[in-house]
């Protein structure tokens, strides 16, 4: 009857998987309220040559029963390890996920451009506010209240003083009123215009440029846009036509060459053969009046262009829009 305790408990401990089994088991079998426990406890009733006999092999069993379940918890434990490092196995040779990079706007692509050639050409950048006082957005620019030419620009009215700037010229004045020539700068930002369709956009980007010394002249102008341009387009034609803004005298508006269609004339710069791209000119006198400059001590030259229409020309893009749906299959391909 012993021997059989000792095979069903092997019978048992054979059948056992996890260490939470094997708990149970050694309570089962050697704990406080265990088999064996309970035997030795009624060896109080038999003879005492029995007694001798059954207590020594209940003791034997008891160590055996031990010995075989440290044996099986070390084994158990053994299973374990190996089984969570099988599970945890990454096979580093798999091919790895595909992910995306974000980056740069087109539009932020091309004004960091702009920056970098003018960087190199010593013009620093400065910034002015987005919402402006119709005082530096016009007055100081020679654009007095009843001048015909604010109509060229659709302006939002925050109150009857002031806009949301319409371009980045203003900065010129607040620029020279802090700062003494020579000045060399270039102010990129946002602007807003009351317009939109194929080729407008309510805010737009513009960079601005001004130059400023004893002895500016046109032909500093020319050299430095000629050379701009040549830069930013590659060997593209450029010509100076004749126009007016008020805070410049002479005015012009540079064009380049047709990219789209070779100059030979197209859609896109209305079979011209020439894409306007800039607007600038020699800072007129009443400009510096309002800066608060010496009279007469000064020239410089003075520039516009607008980023998103450079972009479009750069990357053929035919609809300006497209730079503010977010629309990442037009992104991506930046
Ligand atoms: N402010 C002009 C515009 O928004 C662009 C411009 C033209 C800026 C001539 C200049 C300039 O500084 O000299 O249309």
């Amino acid at each position: 009857m012993q021997e059989n305790l000792k095979q069903v408990f092997l019978n048992e401990i054979n059948s056992i998987n996890s260490l939470q089994e094997l708990i149970n088991l050694k309570a089962k079998y050697i704990g406080k309220k265990g088999i064996i426990k309970e035997k030795l406890k009624n060896l109080a009733d038999l003879s005492l040559e029995e007694r001798r006999l059954q207590g020594k092999f209940l003791n034997e069993l008891k160590d055996f029963i031990e010995e075989t379940i440290k044996n099986k918890e070390e084994e158990l434990k053994q299973k374990e390890i190996l089984e969570s490092i099988k599970k945890d196995f990454i096979d580093i040779t798999l091919p790895g996920k595909n992910f995306y990079f974000g980056g740069s706007h087109p539009v932020n692509k091309t004004l960091l451009e702009i920056i970098d050639i003018f960087r190199e050409l010593g013009f620093t950048v400065e910034e002015g506010p987005e919402v402006e006082l119709d005082y530096y957005n016009f007055e100081a620019l020679n654009i007095p209240k009843d001048h015909p030419a604010r109509d060229m620009q659709d302006t939002f009215y925050i109150s009857e003083d002031v806009v949301l700037r319409t371009h980045t010229s203003p900065v010129q004045v607040r620029v020279m009123e802090k700062k003494k020539p020579p000045l060399r700068f270039i102010s990129p930002g946002k602007v807003y215009r009351c317009d939109s369709d194929i080729s407008h956009t309510p805010m737009f980007h513009q960079v601005e440029g001004l130059m400023v010394d004893e002895d500016v002249s046109f032909s500093h102008l020319k050299g430095v846009l000629v050379y701009f341009l040549k830069r930013l387009f590659g060997d593209i034609p450029i010509r100076f036509r004749p126009s007016f803004f008020p805070f410049t005298e002479p005015s012009t508006e540079i064009d380049i060459g047709c990219i789209i269609c070779n100059s030979k004339g197209c859609r896109v710069c209305k079979g011209t053969g020439w894409l306007e791209v800039l607007g600038a000119g020699m800072v007129h006198p009443n400009v510096f009046k309002f800066a608060g400059y010496e009279e007469g001590k000064y020239t410089g030259f003075a520039f516009g262009m607008g980023v998103e229409r450079l972009t479009m020309l750069k990357y053929r893009i035919d609809d300006i829009r497209l730079f503010f749906e977010n629309d990442i299959r037009f992104l991506r391909q930046f």
